[in-house]
């Protein structure tokens, strides 16, 4: 599923990344997702938190 329209990052690049350790400023750096309008930085964060299993405030968006 596309997180990023913007740049067509996927949730998978987004949890690949974030198992690997990497912030969300990493994945932002590295896989520009939120780098253009920014709509999607609530679900990358939610994404990046789910994958690294720390304390999360929103759930995983849902599929349409
Ligand atoms: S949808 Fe991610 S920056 Fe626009």
């Amino acid at each position: 599923m596309y997180i990023c329209l913007c740049y067509g990052v996927t949730e998978d690049e987004i949890r690949q990344c974030s198992a690997q350790g990497a912030t969300v400023q990493d994945i932002q750096d590295t896989l520009k997702a939120g780098k253009c309008c920014g709509c999607c930085m609530d679900e990358v964060k939610s994404v990046h938190c789910h994958a690294q299993k720390t304390h999360c405030v929103s759930p995983l968006p849902q599929a349409a």
